[in-house]
């Protein structure tokens, strides 16, 4: 993969490498093509002070029950349906450096395959203990961790009988708000990710290995939780400048 960073030396951030990503039409993908650019990208001189310096995440912000998934939209003191299971990982930067205390966001369908949102379509049913969102701030080695269930595999109005994989939807921010990165994770061994148009409008099959999450039979909670990892690597900025920067300054 080739990199280069969009200006100077000192807190540029790497550019896209857009063969490594999916091209922004794919057809197979039907709703890339309304949304898609029609003319070519401009190029931007380069991001403002306020990006590149602004304000970082404080771990104040969460709840206890923020990385709970089973627990933290419970009605009546119940837990969430499904196969309970931790997934947890590393976010790093492109130069291998871990990103710490930054806010990585989840969001998912319950076990059935069915989102808590008024636009859903799938009939599967509701499960009044799941909401399907949660957050996490990532510690001094840049991990995060958050306890769910396996979302269910669903349907969707793009080929006539598509069905997307078990997955979950991530953001996360690196250095600085302008690094927001949104990305699905889906869990090793599914062979209904290779049928996904989604996962298939990457070129690059590698590429698409990495959005599996690993089983990790050391890190599973006995007789409780299984456990995944998914390490996500963002762009990174060569400078050190603000390594060591005391958060929120
Ligand atoms: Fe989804």
């Amino acid at each position: 993969m080739t990199t280069l960073p969009l200006f100077g030396e000192e807190g540029a951030f790497y550019q896209r490498d857009r063969v490594w990503h999916p091209p922004a039409n794919t057809p197979g993908y039907k709703s890339t093509t309304l949304r898609a650019p029609r003319h070519a990208l401009l190029s931007l001189a380069g991001q403002t002070k306020s990006e590149l310096t602004g304000p970082t995440f404080g771990h104040g912000i969460l709840n206890p029950l923020d990385n709970d998934l089973i627990r933290n939209f419970s009605q009546d003191g119940g837990e969430a349906i499904g196969q309970r299971m931790i997934v947890y990982g590393q976010v790093l930067d492109e130069n291998a450096r871990p990103v710490r205390g930054t806010l990585v966001e989840f969001w998912q369908a319950n076990a059935g395959g069915r989102y808590r949102h008024k636009r859903e379509g799938y009939q599967a049913v509701l499960d009044p203990n799941f909401g399907g969102c949660g957050r996490a701030i990532t510690d001094d080695n840049g991990y995060y961790h958050f306890r769910t269930i396996k979302p269910g595999a669903y349907p969707w109005p793009n080929g006539g009988n598509d069905w997307r994989p078990a997955h979950i939807h991530f953001s996360v921010f690196g250095h600085a708000f302008a690094q927001r990165l949104i990305t699905q994770m889906y869990f090793e061994g599914d062979p209904m990710i290779w049928q996904d148009p989604i996962a298939l409008s990457i070129p690059d099959r590698s590429a698409v290995e990495h959005l599996i999450a690993k089983l990790d039979r050391h890190t599973t909670t006995p007789m409780d939780a299984l456990a995944y990892r998914f390490d996500i690597v963002l762009r990174g900025r060569r400078s050190t400048l603000f390594e060591n920067r005391p958060e929120g300054n």
